[in-house]
């Protein structure tokens, strides 16, 4: 027998933008049903952010044990013997931290009153969906229904997921290290996955279509990352396309010049994007209109259906946990009666290589193409004391501010440099803020940390940095 439930509002998908519009609706007393078909937490928290910050953690721990026990690190730190790895403990202790954050999630869910319905759900119309529980069908009716499904790993044709050929789902939980791994894509998660396996003793080579690695950066901040690639010996082929495998297993591989090679690989892990999950779950029973492969909304994150919302990976770039769990919290609030919109001032991102890069708002080149006359100042790694103390100059990397020349107005801010992820918040806080560079350098920075180095920049900008 189906069971039938009435909701105010129905969430459908436990990522980070699921979970937080149903604990932001929960908390504002609204009667809520959340589905989920997996694990809550989604590819966030179960299979992408926290567990590749986890591998990358183990990767740098074991190149530093290595560099010690090949006497060529410069700390005075000596290892008699190289180290090993056990890389299923590595992916078990991995496992328990996502558990921990998963069963976290379900404990808020139950703290805000939201009903968890697990199961996949399946729409009929666009306020009714039946969900495939363990206990038999649920079917479920709503006022409000927020369409939070995310993204999947894009495939390529000629190298379909499975056996040797994996996304990064599967390379999060090896059970051994493969020996050798080529790696499709040059982005976030393959540079990210990439350099951490390279860490961890793999022999890496990526292949990149474009005539650069990480597109989505310019040039300077990118530099960096291809100086400690090519140091830790990755091989990076640009403006090269996979062709397929061949009998051996090897990668059939197409050249810049047109030449054809192979490269062998134990594993092959293709990262070359993520699309919009519209599809599987009856997103065709519903007025619901796209806008090119993404889900169309409006600024509040309205769908062109009535009371039917979509918030995260499913709405458009950028794919960012961060983007989801904003907008979720503000769908919740809109829903309750609150005037919101989304429009943040920018929305940081952040990409964990070796060193990290962090950018948000206008890039120089960016703010000239609008038209934009502008200052910029930028103050080096190699320059803050406490990046010296975190080894953290030896890629260069340096911190950059963008201002609008008549006002002194904080428009971009980018960085490369180890640690620098942890400096997001207050660029982000700072553009949010609309702080100009004065702002910036009447603030009294903590010594030592790398935040002097954001500190600078403004004081470079405006014509007296002290440090450089
Ligand atoms: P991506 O869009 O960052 O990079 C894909 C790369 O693959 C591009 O450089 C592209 O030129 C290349 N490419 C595309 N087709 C190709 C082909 N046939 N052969 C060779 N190269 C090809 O995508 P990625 O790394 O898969 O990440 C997906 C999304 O996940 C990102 O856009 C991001 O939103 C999110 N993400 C965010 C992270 C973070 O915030 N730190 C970390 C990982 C992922």
């Amino acid at each position: 027998m189906t069971e039938t439930l009435k909701t105010h509002v129905l969430v459908v998908g436990g990522g980070p933008g699921g979970y937080v519009a149903a604990i932001r609706a929960g908390q504002l007393g609204l009667d809520t049903i959340l589905v989920e078909g997996d694990k809550l937490g989604g590819t966030c928290l179960i299979r992408g952010c926290i567990p590749s910050k986890a591998l990358i953690h183990v990767a740098e721990k074991f190149e530093g044990m290595v560099a010690a026990a090949e006497e060529k690190g410069a700390l005075g730190i000596h290892l008699a013997a190289r180290p090993s790895i056990d890389f299923a403990e590595t992916v078990r202790w991995k496992d328990g931290i996502t558990a921990k954050l998963n069963s976290g999630v379900g404990a808020l869910l139950k703290k805000a009153k939201v009903k968890v319905v697990a199961g996949w759900a399946n729409f009929t119309d666009g306020k009714t969906c039946t969900v495939a529980t363990a206990e038999g069908p649920v079917t479920i009716n709503a006022d409000h229904v927020i369409l939070a499904q995310g993204s999947e790993p894009v495939e390529l044709p000629m190298l379909p997921f499975g056996g040797n050929v994996i996304s990064s789902t599967e390379a999060l939980s090896l059970e051994t290290l493969p020996d050798s791994l080529v790696v499709i894509g040059a982005g976030y998660i393959g540079l990210e996955l990439g350099s951490a396996f390279a860490k961890l003793g793999v022999s890496v080579t990526v292949l990149e279509a474009r005539d650069r690695i990480l597109p989505l950066y310019d040039d300077a901040l990118a530099a960096p990352v291809k100086q400690w690639l090519s140091h830790a010996g990755v091989t990076i082929h640009l403006e090269a396309s996979a062709l397929g495998l061949d009998a051996t297993g090897a990668v059939r591989v197409k050249g810049k010049d047109g030449n054809e090679f192979t490269v062998p690989a134990d594993k092959v892990l293709v990262t070359v994007g993520r699309k919009p999950r519209t599809q599987g779950w009856g997103i065709e029973t519903m007025a619901v209109d796209l806008d090119g492969r993404f889900v169309k909304v409006d600024d509040q994150c309205r769908t062109s259906m009535r009371d039917v919302w979509a918030i995260g990976d499913l709405v458009g770039e950028p794919m960012l946990a961060h983007k989801a769990s904003a907008q979720g919290e503000m769908v919740a609030e809109i829903i309750a009666g609150h005037r919101r919109h989304f429009q943040p001032a920018g929305i940081p991102a952040v990409c964990f290589t070796q060193p990290e890069i962090v950018s948000i708002g206008l890039s120089p080149s960016e703010a000239e193409a609008q038209g934009v006359e502008i200052v910029v100042g930028q103050f080096p790694y190699m320059a803050n004391g406490r990046a010296l103390t975190l080894e953290g100059d030896k890629e260069g990397g340096f911190v950059r501010v963008v201002a609008r020349k008549s006002d002194h107005r904080i428009i971009g801010i980018q960085a490369v440099g180890s640690h620098v992820s942890e400096l997001s918040g207050e660029f982000a806080l700072a553009l949010e803020m609309g702080a100009v560079l004065e702002d910036l350098a009447g603030t009294i920075h903590a010594h030592p940390t790398l935040s002097e180095a954001f500190h600078e920049s403004a004081l470079k900008a405006l014509g007296h940095a002290i440090h450089i």
